[in-house]
């Protein structure tokens, strides 16, 4: 009889975000943390530490790891999830590298690196939370892309292109995953971040961005406010988007 009972334990059910550690991540784990359980990613474990110390979730781990090294996200993202008996619910993929280049200098090596980390990174821990592992518990997915996907920029193609996979890839893994699980895509305009931060002491790129952001600057909190809605109940009849959180800049570029 204990046999059963221990068989048929529910286990923990939680919402994992990755770079949890960049100021968009951590603004998305302060919003969703009064809301449920987190695992907070990332590589930096001091940073993981103060951001877990700093939220008000009732329970909280965490999974250090670097996603360049994409071809062990599955045995250690799997063994994660055994060691602490837990389900992963929901996934927000937010980790993004870039590197702003003309194309005729962009090395093979950059690109992978891009790739890995903004697309590959993500197949592969859907992957792992569609095993049965996560024992079918996964319901929703939010992916952190750019406004940049639908857009040109000189020096950001293979960025662009990186965060255009993700959006394709939204459509079709909502196909494929609906009713079950909803997948949509967030696609932030420029803000001032540990990324953009030499742009924003630009006062050329300045004076440009006052006049294309017809709400004036953005902070990592609006994009956090979206993820939430798409999270939530109130998006339940929603799959499949990529959504512009950009402050009115892609309807004025
Ligand atoms: N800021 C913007 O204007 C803007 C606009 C559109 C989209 N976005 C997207 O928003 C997301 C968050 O970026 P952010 O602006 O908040 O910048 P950020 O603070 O620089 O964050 C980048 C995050 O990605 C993580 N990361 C990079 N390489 C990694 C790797 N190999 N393994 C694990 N984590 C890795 C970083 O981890 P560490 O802390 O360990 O370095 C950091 O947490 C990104 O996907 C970015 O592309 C940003």
């Amino acid at each position: 009889m204990t046999f059963v009972l221990l068989y048929f334990r529910m286990k923990t059910k939680y919402t994992l975000v990755s770079a949890s550690t960049s100021a968009i991540g951590e603004a998305i784990v302060s919003k969703l943390s009064p809301l449920g359980n987190i695992i907070l990613h990332g590589r930096n474990q001091e940073e993981l530490e103060r951001i877990a110390r700093s939220i008000n979730s009732s329970k909280t781990l965490i999974w250090n790891f670097d996603l360049l090294n994409v071809e062990e996200i599955g045995n250690n993202l799997t063994s994660f999830l055994n060691k602490n008996e837990i389900i992963i619910e929901q996934f927000v993929h937010c980790a993004g590298t870039i590197k702003i280049l003309p194309v005729k200098h962009f090395r093979l090596d950059f690109a992978r690196e891009i790739f890995n980390v903004n697309f590959f990174s993500a197949l592969e821990i859907i992957k792992v939370l569609l095993l049965k592992v996560n024992e079918k518990g996964l319901s929703n997915i939010v992916y952190i892309s750019a406004m940049f996907s639908k857009f040109g920029d000189k020096g950001n193609s293979v960025y662009a292109a990186s965060k255009g996979a993700i959006d394709s890839f939204v459509k079709s893994l909502a196909v494929e995953l609906a009713p079950k699980v909803r997948v949509n895509s967030v696609l932030p305009g420029g803000l001032r971040t540990r990324m953009t931060n030499h742009l924003f002491e630009d006062t050329e790129y300045m004076e440009k961005y006052h006049n294309k952001y017809l709400l004036g600057e953005g902070i990592p909190d609006d994009i956090a406010s979206m993820v939430r809605f798409l999270l939530s109940n109130e998006s339940k009849w929603i799959t499949g988007q990529n959504y512009m959180v950009d402050g009115g800049c892609s309807i004025h570029l």
